[in-house]
């Protein structure tokens, strides 16, 4: 019998539904987590993608990724991807999901609940037969909610096979519609997945009425070898993120599977809804709000993915790009003349070329935007594409600040005491700041506390290089704690002070809007 899945309905043969859990997975690792406006970018920027499924949080765990989830619910209220909120196997995190994604076209509750024996001694302390009875339970309440139910066999890998196999039957029987199967510990190997997907889906009956997942963390590194084993094995649901961030080394990375599953159509025979030239956009955009690059030899979106150095390389692919090339770069995303405009540059063409890297910005922002492009190039010999891009990015992630920097002035050399002056505008009012410090960034961050005054604890001070050379931009973040509450901010600028500045600043705007909300700490083990 063919699926017939209530958001999918017919699946054509070959097509894999790319689950994103970038919003939910990939933010719980630390330093990754996002404010409610980064979220809907990023939800966005996931749906122009082709993403089919966006888990969109932890509905449960906080008021924030509560409205996190509604937000984006209501964001795809008419069309759009799946939404999903994930949810322990319990009536109140089961009730949080179904509130939250009700405002979506296609709603989606999940539910996981741990099925290998360590787990369910240590953690759950509930015996195999509790297990099946809360299955049944929990996943008919979510039926009475949504038409679309995932369950997730949390450490399911590592569960014994006979016992998962009647875990997953139950759980067909109480009207779920898709079954993941999580190596919540990245412990298997690609031909355990293969066996475990083989065997549930030939044995368990009514599996040919479900779709099933894969769902793999990379705490060994084989996140991608073994979703792609258990699409060979009949998966026809991957659960990824982009960059592969997520708990711990992380979750299979959506621009691997995807280029994999792409690539080697030959021997895997599958196909997704991936737009590939968005890929590497997409990438940047995580990277940009999280503060976090990916490594310079990452698969895909690293810097050196296409880059080729040794000269017999370039030999050959100055020969024929294929000799070295298993894909082209512009396939996702990677433009081969990236010098493009420069401080004589209009705004029309500005504006062109926002569109052609994927940038649809209101009037306003291209005016703020344009503004920082024209600084740029004064002072950059070329612009380049990740230049406008960090630059757009910094600029829309600033919509709506309460604190803007409007002046910095620093003084700071060999034998002298760095020193710092500061203008911002809080509320519209305008406050000043002077002060002395460990170097020019340390005093500027003296400066802004002066001028607005607050007690934080700095967490993390990173500097990225945007492009290459002397003149490049700087992309800073920066990490602030208050009260256990930790906020990242990013800021880019030819000048590593300015750029360190415009960090802080956008990290204290982020505390502001987390001091408005209460979010009592939960713990989340998924
Ligand atoms: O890794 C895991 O087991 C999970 C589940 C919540 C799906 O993230
Ligand atoms: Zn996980």
């Amino acid at each position: 019998m063919a699926i017939n899945h209530p958001s999918f309905g017919e699946l054509a043969d070959g097509r894999i539904i790319i689950f994103d859990t970038t919003l939910r997975d990939g933010e719980q690792s630390p330093g990754f987590s996002m404010n409610l406006e980064e979220k809907l970018r990023m939800a966005e920027a996931l749906h122009e993608l082709g993403a089919d499924v966006l888990e969109a949080g932890f509905a449960i765990a906080s008021p924030g990724d509560f409205d996190s989830v509604q937000s984006i619910a209501k964001r795809f209220a008419k069309d759009g991807p799946v939404v999903a909120s994930l949810s322990r196997a319990n009536t109140a995190d089961i009730m949080a999901s179904a509130e939250a994604t009700k405002g979506a076209a296609r709603p989606r509750i999940h539910i996981v609940l741990a099925t290998s024996d360590l787990h369910m001694r240590v953690k759950l302390r509930m015996s195999r037969e509790d297990v099946l009875q809360r299955i049944t339970e929990t996943v008919t309440l979510a039926r009475n909610h949504a038409a679309d139910v995932e369950w997730s066999a949390e450490d399911g890998s590592r569960s014994d096979l006979e016992f998962l196999c009647r875990c997953v039957e139950a759980a067909i029987k109480a009207g779920a519609t898709t079954i993941n199967i999580p190596d919540t510990v990245g412990y298997s190997l690609p031909a355990d997945m293969g066996l475990i997907f083989s065997t549930l889906i030939n044995k368990v009956p009514g599996a040919e009425k479900v779709i099933f997942s894969t769902h793999n963390h990379n705490d060994l590194g084989l996140a991608v070898a073994n979703t792609l084993a258990a699409i060979q094995a009949g998966a026809r649901q991957v659960e990824c993120t982009i960059n592969g961030i997520g708990e711990r080394a992380g979750n299979a990375s959506l621009e691997e599977v995807a280029m994999a599953l792409r690539t080697r159509h030959d021997a895997l025979h599958a196909t997704t809804g991936i737009a590939s030239q968005r890929i590497l956009r997409t990438s940047k955009l995580l990277a940009t709000i999280t503060g976090f690059d990916v490594q310079p030899n990452k698969a895909i979106v690293g810097r050196n993915a296409f880059a080729h150095e040794s000269g017999i390389h370039q030999d050959g692919v100055l020969k024929d790009a294929s000799t070295y090339e298993i894909m082209t770069p512009e396939s996702v995303g990677w433009t081969t003349n990236s010098i493009i405009l420069g401080k004589h540059s209009g705004r029309a063409a500005f504006r062109d070329r926002l569109k052609t890297l994927g940038y649809e910005v209101g009037d306003n922002q291209l005016n703020d935007a344009f503004k920082r492009f024209k600084d740029v190039a004064d002072r950059k010999k070329v612009v380049y594409d990740e230049d406008i891009a960090a630059l757009v990015d910094d600029e829309v992630g600033r919509a709506n600040e309460r604190i803007r920097l409007t002046g910095l002035n620093v003084s700071t050399g060999m034998g002298t005491k760095p020193m710092a002056t500061v203008a911002i505008e809080v509320d519209g009012e305008r406050a000043d700041g002077m002060a002395t410090g460990d170097g020019g960034v340390d005093a500027t961050f003296a400066a802004l506390r002066q001028a607005f005054p607050h007690e934080v604890t700095l967490k993390l001070y990173a500097v990225q290089a945007v492009t290459s050379g002397t003149d490049a931009q700087a992309r800073v973040t920066v990490r602030l704690e208050e009260d256990g509450k930790l906020v990242d901010g990013q800021g880019a600028d030819t000048d590593t002070i300015v750029a360190s500045a415009r960090a802080y600043v956008h990290a204290l705007n982020k505390l502001l809007v987390k001091r408005q909300r209460t979010e009592p700490p939960v713990v989340l083990r998924a």
